[in-house]
């Protein structure tokens, strides 16, 4: 299968000097020059002043181009447009061009475009544009802001090195296929981009989608009662807004998904930690520690990160305390699409009569992640509760993204992609823990699981996995470390790989960095 990857056609060490070098200030400035901003500079003048039009303009010029508000190469407004944007007599501006010109702030002829010099006659200032020093000492920041700020360090660009399990291979296939529906989609330019529209989602992508999880994953919902989101997170935030109140117990999963514990921690909510065992979420530990909790946020079809199934016997005890209590469940179905082997049992959703369950799915993953596309298919009688909180928080999704995947999913182009990754993705896993297998032998258990874009890695005895993490980072190879998962429970020590991100010849030579790192580590 031939794959149109960053990586493919540039080894994974040279990419940080390319992002570096996007991001190198000089094509900053290039791209400030052209974007065309003196045109929409705010150009004022005071008719009552005793200064002159010509210098006020002069003198507006001048300190934009040395508080460098306007970049060195940028195209000024033709005299003729700038005067009658201002109301004043060409003259006047065509006297300040000329000084400017004169005095090397501006190249080119008045008449034939007028550029900023990049060879100022003096210097520009130190500070970065728009830049001031606070007045006085910074106030101290509220407790909800400094949490926030405490989460800005995860908030970046995930480090784009194998086994990072945020990176996908999207094939040339797919790739094309997007290219062509992106095509259609602007040629056609739907009436439906020029205006709001349902906070929902375009109804052509809530059907895509209900007909997938009806047949995918037994989901039982109409159109009406699926939410478009921009992902799983987004999910997480609804349900927590509509459904719960600060103080409220959850019940979340030990070892559990980091990201739905920090969501829920900011709403003020208190997370009951739940065991996890060989069956999945642990009810009776649940029902043991928080009976009355409002709701359970679970991953069922591939607990994260263990990526353990739920029993079908969990499924009703915690469909049965779920009733009983008129607590909610929120099922979390993440990586659902890549099932290897096995046979996967239908969401919970499905077997809900009582209206508990939020199902909670996500394009980010099976597409990519940068798309920020998913959805949420909510019990009747909440839907305007959740469409009404979406359309508070940010109206609605975007139009175009949406239908370009209803497109996608309606020609049979995911079916169809899904069909092929999995194949892929398949043969990377089988590849990651073959290699760690045979480099590492007892000192790592790594067993292929049947669903899902990342691997378990456990580590023997005496070894510390975040240590191991930070060593490995050294050397180009990102894990995370499996203890980090855990809130109450004894933490095991492993790692988290993903292998959906990078091609095979990327990932034997990682497993074989991976493997010194861990045959030197002291157990
Ligand atoms: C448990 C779990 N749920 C959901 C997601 C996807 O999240 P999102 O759709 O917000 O990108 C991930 C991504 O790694 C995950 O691990």
């Amino acid at each position: 299968m031939s794959q149109t990857t960053s990586t493919s056609r540039t080894t994974v060490r040279e990419l940080p000097s390319r992002v570096r070098a996007m991001n190198d200030g000089k094509r900053r400035g290039e791209a400030r020059s052209k974007a065309g901003w003196a045109a929409l500079y705010a150009w004022q003048v005071e008719r009552d002043s005793t200064t002159p039009i010509f210098r006020q303009v002069y003198l507006q010029m001048r300190a934009a181009i040395l508080a460098q508000r306007l970049a060195p190469g940028a195209k000024l407004p033709s005299t003729r447009a700038l005067a009658a944007e201002l109301g004043v007599a060409r003259a006047s501006v065509i006297s300040a061009y000329e000084q400017l010109l004169a005095e090397g702030y501006l190249t080119g002829r008045v008449g034939s475009g007028t550029y900023i010099s990049s060879d100022l006659p003096e210097p520009v200032e130190r500070r970065g544009p728009g830049r001031r020093k606070p007045a006085t000492a910074a106030a101290p920041l509220s407790p909800q802001a400094r949490a926030f700020a405490d989460l800005s360090a995860f908030a970046v660009e995930d480090e784009n090195r194998p086994f990072t399990n945020a990176r996908v291979l999207i094939d040339s296939r797919t790739i094309e296929t997007w290219r062509k529906l992106s095509q259609e989609m602007f040629r056609n330019f739907d009436p439906i981009h020029r205006g709001y529209a349902d906070a929902r989602g375009l109804i052509a992508l809530r059907r895509a989608i209900c007909d997938y999880l009806g047949a995918a994953r037994g989901v039982r919902a109409a159109p009406e009662q699926i939410l478009v989101t921009a992902g799983t997170q987004h999910a997480i935030d609804l349900a927590t807004r509509v459904l719960l109140s600060p103080g409220d117990e959850v019940w979340v999963e030990d070892p559990g998904y980091p990201m739905t514990r920090r969501a829920l921690a900011a709403s003020g909510v208190t997370l009951r930690p739940v065991a996890v065992d060989a069956q999945g979420l642990n009810v009776r530990a649940g029902l043991r520690l928080a009976p009355k909790a409002r709701a359970a946020f679970i991953t069922p079809s591939h607990q994260y990160p263990l990526g353990i199934m739920l029993s079908m016997a969990r499924r009703l005890e915690l469909l049965a305390w779920a009733r009983e209590t008129g607590s909610f469940i929120i099922e979390d179905d993440y990586h659902s699409e890549y099932r290897y082997a096995g046979r996967p049992l239908a969401a919970l959703q499905g077997l809900d009569e009582a209206e508990r369950v939020i199902y909670v799915g996500t394009f980010n993953k099976v597409l990519f992640p940068g798309l920020r596309l998913g959805y949420v298919v909510v019990p009747p009688p909440l839907v305007q509760s959740f469409a009404g909180a979406r359309f508070l928080l940010d109206r609605q999704p975007p139009t175009l993204t949406q239908g370009l995947v209803a497109e996608f999913m309606r020609q049979g182009y995911f079916a169809a992609h899904i069909r092929r990754m999995r194949l892929l993705y398949r043969d990377q896993r089988d590849l990651v823990v073959g290699e760690l297998q045979r480099r590492l032998g007892a000192r790592i258990a790594a067993a292929a699981p049947e669903q899902g874009m990342h691997l378990v890695a456990y580590l023997g005895d005496g070894f510390s996995d975040v240590a191991l993490e930070k060593t490995l980072r050294e050397h180009g190879v990102i894990v995370r470390a499996l203890s980090r998962m855990y809130l109450k429970a004894p933490p095991r020590q492993g790692f988290l790989l993903g292998f959906t991100g990078f091609p095979r010849q990327v990932i034997a030579p990682a497993v074989a960095r991976l493997a010194r790192v861990v045959a030197n580590a002291k157990a």
